[in-house]
């Protein structure tokens, strides 16, 4: 759990609402938290249906793991307490964005149910969808778009997720996309369908 540190602290609630920004918008502020295995096509997939919903005049943003390890969690590494706090910052910045309006996209391995969960529990039901990029770890191994998995295997980086550190599928996603079977097309078509059918666009 994160302690509250600061004390004499009060919430400023402004006069313009999400409501309003949406409106403005013509969309849902939402949050689609894409998560899977290293070479799932997690940020492959964001960007896709980024790029399909700006075309359609939609305000999306995809934050993405690697970039945001460049950044904002510079100072975190892989462990589980580092994960952890990675996926807590994540979600802060996903809602405050999906506050502002904007149709927010996170590509982030997000190995640990309860951290998702946690996340979850900030947004109103509804404004997070969870995005399982389901790959069978033989597949993401041989795209190794990245040669993680080689090193893995050699031993020569610690706590690689799929191969010595853990990943918890989840329980109840909002969507399944089997990226091992299904085109980016296709894909990218099953999600804008869902965003559609949830009246977010
Ligand atoms: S998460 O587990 O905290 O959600 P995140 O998505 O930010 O991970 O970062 C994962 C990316 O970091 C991978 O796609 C890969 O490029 C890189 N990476 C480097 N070391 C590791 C590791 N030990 N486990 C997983 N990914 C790693």
């Amino acid at each position: 759990m994160t302690i509250q540190k600061a004390t004499n602290i009060t919430w400023h609630k402004g006069e313009v609402t999400k409501k309003d920004r949406e409106k403005y918008l013509g969309q849902k502020g939402v949050v689609i938290w894409f998560t899977g295995l290293s070479g799932s096509g997690k940020s492959t997939l964001a960007h896709s249906v980024e790029k399909s919903l700006f075309r359609k005049g939609k305000l999306t943003f995809v934050l993405d793991g690697d970039n945001i390890r460049h950044g904002l969690n510079k100072n975190l590494g892989f462990s589980p307490k580092d994960r952890e706090e990675n996926i807590r910052r994540i979600g802060e910045v996903a809602k405050l964005f999906a506050d502002s309006g904007i149709i927010t996209m996170t590509a982030f391995i997000s190995p640990y149910r309860q951290d998702r969960d946690k996340v979850r529990s900030l947004l109103k039901e509804g404004e997070f969808l969870e995005v399982f990029v389901k790959v069978a770890l033989d597949i993401a191994e041989q795209r190794d778009p990245k040669g993680l998995y080689k090193k893995a295997r050699a031993g020569e980086i610690q706590d690689f997720t799929g191969i010595s550190a853990p990943y918890e599928e989840p329980v109840n996603p909002e969507i399944v996309i089997d990226t091992g079977h299904t085109s980016i097309e296709q894909s990218t078509e099953i999600i804008i369908r869902y965003l559609k059918k949830k009246k977010v666009i």
